[in-house]
């Protein structure tokens, strides 16, 4: 959520650093900004809207400088407008920033003398720096003065114009690395934005903040105590993802599922002896209780693996938002194994559960797709689902991968706990490694899935229905539409229909049905048969047997393949997917970066 980049070096930076704010787009897109030092001046240009909007600026009016800081903004505190863009000027100072001051309206009160020009949060920290400066204190006390006033999350990048040659930073709460060059130093948000200028990357922790130059950084810890912290090498600047023949990243990367689930399957099971394969540091004998905590889409995942670890394994699962789980105090049991599931491992809200659990000396695993991110540094145990980079806003191989790695692990419970048998075990790998091409199949509906959607996207508002493990992809189809298309959309278990929302069912009201012919299918069709009656449009996902049975009461009827009822949840996943994108297509919605979401979520 916001990205930030800065480059102090010899040459111009204008160039990288707006290349590395495309690589920060997926962290919000609504301004962005760069700032540079051009002879010991300060100079910027801001633009509202996305990052093409500040390269057209710069082609108009050009900037030169050998030390810069830039940003990409996901508004939390003033509209989205070029006024609130950073970076912030106050004075001599300059800053971009990501995360949340909370006690600015306090430090605006205190600084009442001073000349605010936006409603942001941020722009005290400019104020702050540039009051000090003018009491006398060095940049250095300055600016590490100015961070013990500061409450909140924050990663930082600060110029100075009588410092031309520095760039001063800071990280508490909101994820930034430092990458190390040869006469040049950077600093970015993540690996990504660093990754086409540097292989050294230094991550770095809470509370710390560094002062860097062209050939030299210095590192402080909270203390203010010059601190070492080890350096990274990345494998060298991969290219910026392209979309290759698709027309959006999220069809690209629905379409890479069969062989990003492979990707995750490999992690864990072996498929030549049909046994899980899990990391030795991770033994679910050890434990008695699962607690599994996520946000958005991995949240789905996670409800879907509360049914899983259950019923497999036989273990007491907690799934919760990760927003409400540390405020309410939750009472943690012995023997518990606390599980985060993030696809950027940056959430903040998940970020602070998983720092909850480690404190109470719960043990900790991070399930992430971002295998140098901050969950998985932190956590005791770092579990990747290798899906690769994610550009989608709308996370769709993310959302597979983790429910694959959440299923094996279920399994390899199930094993390690003795609740199931080793025939069980052979069978339950056997459905995981089907699942690839059970995925490519159903990928092939794409045309008639494109077909239906059009109708479908005539909708005001719609419903998904599911029951079992297919609950939790009732609210996740629902979660899709509702932020690619903008279609007000409600995911819920089947059963709980009538007990409030089927007052919402009138004459055509679509209803997507996700029913596999499971033990559950006749329950899901008697649901089906109440909103039927009541005038709903019914949408069927189901199999050839379901649709044997079921396709008469069906408007619509998806036919997926036949899968072991194990996996089926993530093979309904993919009809849900197309459906919603393919309506958001329809209705010419910005499908890769929609209106006012972001990425990576890194503020509370
Ligand atoms: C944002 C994204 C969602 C994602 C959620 C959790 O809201 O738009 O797609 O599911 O954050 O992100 P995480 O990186 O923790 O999986």
């Amino acid at each position: 959520m916001c990205g930030i980049i800065g480059i102090v070096g010899k040459q111009n930076v204008t160039e990288r650093l707006v290349d590395g704010l495309k690589r920060l787009e997926y962290r919000g897109y609504d301004s962005s900004g760069i700032a540079v030092l051009n002879d010991g001046k300060l100079e910027r240009r801001r633009a509202e809207g996305k990052i093409k909007g500040l390269e057209a600026r710069l082609s108009q009016d050009s900037l030169d400088g050998q030390a810069g800081i830039a940003h990409t903004r996901w508004a939390t505190h003033g509209i989205p407008n070029e006024t609130n863009a950073h970076p912030h000027f106050s004075g001599r100072v300059g800053v971009v920033h990501n995360g949340i001051i909370e006690n600015f309206l306090d430090l605006r009160q205190e600084m009442s003398h001073r000349n605010f020009t936006s409603e942001t949060d941020t722009e005290v920290v400019s104020h702050l720096v540039d009051e000090l400066l003018g009491q006398g204190l060095t940049p250095k006390d300055a600016f590490a003065l100015s961070l013990k006033k500061l409450k909140g999350a924050y990663a930082f990048g600060v110029i100075i114009d009588e410092h031309p040659d520095h760039i001063y930073c800071a990280r508490a709460g909101s994820p930034l690395a430092l990458g190390v060059g040869d006469d040049e130093m950077y600093i970015g948000s993540d690996a990504m934005a660093l990754a086409q200028l540097s292989t050294k990357l230094i991550y770095l922790e809470e509370g710390d903040w560094a002062i860097l130059t062209p050939e030299s950084y210095v590192i402080y810890d909270l203390n203010d105590k010059e601190v070492e912290r080890p350096i990274t090498i990345i494998s060298g600047g991969p290219a910026m993802a392209e979309k290759g023949q698709y027309r959006h990243f999220m069809l690209k990367e629905m379409y890479e599922q069969p062989e990003t689930i492979g990707r995750t399957l490999a992690n864990y099971i072996d498929e030549y002896r049909l046994v899980s394969n899990m990391p030795e540091a991770l033994d679910f004998s050890e434990f008695d209780r699962v607690i599994i905590i996520a946000c958005g889409t991995a949240c789905y995942a996670a409800m879907t693996a509360k049914y899983w670890f259950e019923q497999i394994a036989g273990m007491a699962v907690d799934v919760d938002i990760a927003s409400e789980f540390r405020y309410r105090k939750p009472v943690l049991a012995k023997r518990s194994l606390f599980i985060a599931v993030s696809q950027s491992g940056e959430t903040a809200d998940t970020l602070a559960a998983l720092r909850y659990c480690k404190e109470a000396g719960v043990k900790t695993a991070a399930l992430v797709n971002v295998m140098t991110s901050t969950m998985a540094r932190e956590a005791d145990i770092a579990l990747p689902i290798n899906a690769g980079p994610e550009i989608g806003v709308a996370s769709t191989k993310a959302f597979t991968s983790q429910l694959t790695a959440l299923a094996a692990l279920a399994v390899a419970a199930g094993t390690s706990r003795k609740t199931i048998s080793s025939e069980q075990q052979n069978e339950l790998v056997k459905a995981l490694i089907h699942t690839p091409r059970l995925v490519k199949q159903s990928l092939r509906l794409d045309a008639d899935i494109e077909k239906m959607a059009f109708e479908f996207s005539k909708a005001k508002s719609a419903f998904y229905l599911g029951r079992g493990t297919q609950t939790p992809i009732a609210f996740e189809g629902a979660l899709k539409l509702k932020e690619i298309s903008y279609i007000h959309a409600e995911g819920y278990a089947a059963g709980e229909l009538k007990h409030g929302p089927i007052a919402l069912i009138e004459d055509g009201t679509p209803v997507v049905v996700l029913a596999p012919f499971d033990g559950l299918f006749e329950k899901t069709i008697s649901n089906l048969q109440e909103v039927a009656s009541r005038g709903a449009r019914i949408m069927l996902i189901t199999d050839p047997e379901g649709a044997e049975h079921a396709s008469s009461l069906a408007d619509d009827l998806i036919v997926l393949p036949k899968a072991a009822d194990f996996i089926a949840p993530i093979v309904t996943t993919i009809a849900v997917q197309l459906l919603a994108y393919h309506t958001a297509v329809h209705l010419g919605t910005d499908v890769d970066q929609p209106r006012n979401l972001a990425k990576s979520v890194t503020v509370e």
